[in-house]
């Protein structure tokens, strides 16, 4: 039941924050030494391998950069489709992350390889819950709207909450700082919901104005290079548009011949600092518009984000992306919750 939201889409993407605290609320407390891994019944991995496909192949490199930078633990992500380059390895924990749980391609990597199974997954009695040696569930309650939204903010807390506990359980990562983290992460739900009120006008306008542009370039750099693949994504699987997502640094190795006048050019930052804004000037130099995405000071698309970048990035980005798709396929007068072409669970290779 969608309530008075006019699509399970909307609904779902104002979810989030409530998500959000539900989820971590069950996981905050419990990092601390590696307990969460205890709990689950699995011993402290040497590396991980996450798995995944679409939104939660983004989920999972925000995973991995947590556990490189926190943990410096050795992880590789595999999109679950193209699994050859991952091969066995002693000592390797396999984390699947699939909203669904019911995702072919992911099913058929884990057969590949001897590993325990870790699954992060919204539904606890699917297919790959039942292979898993362990579950990390995250209780969103059932999506509807094709394009994932709550489940990936959700993917990322659960995938973050995993991280710091494998950092945490190695004595990477400190106490005082994996305390820090939490009290920034106990913040999350606050600032999801924050972002929401703040980009829901924003987001409207940007689509009225973009709606007749045939593409839409995203870039970011860092942590929040995952964050505007899963904008990207988001854009194209409900409006049509083409897509190009890439860091800002390798727009100087071939998409920056995509900019000319007005292109379209989505910038995802906790700060458009540094290397980020060369990036930005790079692209305004070729009359690309530049729509910011973060802290209400520099952004066309305002965000509510913690005052220093946490090592999972601008999570909060992700729903201000969520609203502009949206709304640029309420304009353009596509179905929202059920876009062409594609199906919630993908159970074919
Ligand atoms: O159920 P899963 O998380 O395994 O699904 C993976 C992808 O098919 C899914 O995330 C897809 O990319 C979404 N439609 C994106 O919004």
């Amino acid at each position: 039941d969608r309530g008075s939201a006019p699509d399970f889409t909307a609904k779902e993407i104002d979810e989030q924050p409530a998500a959000a605290r539900r989820l971590l609320d069950g996981l905050l407390g419990r990092l601390q030494g590696g307990q969460l891994l205890e709990d689950l019944g699995l011993g402290a991995p040497a590396r991980i391998r996450l798995v995944a496909c679409g939104t939660s192949g983004h989920a999972a490199e925000v995973t991995a950069r947590v556990l490189a930078v926190e943990g410096a633990i050795p992880t590789r992500v595999v999109t679950a489709s193209e699994p050859d380059l991952a091969v066995p390895e002693p000592g390797t924990l396999t984390v699947a992350v699939s909203q669904s749980g019911e995702t072919a391609d992911v099913l058929a990597a884990l057969d590949r390889w001897g590993d325990p199974v870790l699954a992060i997954t919204n539904a606890p009695r699917s297919s790959l819950a039942r292979r898993a040696d362990a579950v990390l569930g995250l209780g969103c309650g059932p999506e509807v709207g094709v394009a994932a939204t709550k489940t990936f903010t959700a993917q990322v807390v659960a995938g973050v909450a995993l991280a710091l506990a494998v950092a945490s359980g190695t004595g990477r990562l400190s106490a005082a700082r994996l305390a820090h983290l939490e009290e920034v992460l106990d913040g999350l739900p606050m600032r999801l919901a924050t972002t929401a009120a703040r980009a829901a006008g924003p987001a409207a306008d940007l689509a009225e104005e973009l709606a007749g542009e045939p593409g839409v370039v995203f870039v970011s750099r860092g942590a929040g290079v995952p964050y505007a693949r899963e904008g990207a994504l988001k854009l194209e699987e409900l409006t049509y548009r083409w897509v190009e997502a890439v860091p800002a640094g390798e727009l100087k190795h071939g998409p920056i011949a995509l900019l000319g006048p007005g292109t379209p050019a989505v910038v995802v930052a906790a700060k458009p600092r540094g290397r980020l804004a060369v990036g930005i000037a790079e692209m305004t130099a070729r009359g690309a518009r530049a729509v910011v995405v973060g802290p209400p000071e520099d952004a066309t698309l305002p965000t509510c984000a913690p005052s220093e970048e946490p090592p999972w990035g601008p999570l909060e980005a992700a729903i201000a992306l969520q609203l502009f798709a949206r709304e640029m396929t309420v304009r353009l007068g596509h179905e929202v919750d059920r876009p062409r072409n594609l199906a919630k669970s993908v159970t074919v290779e």
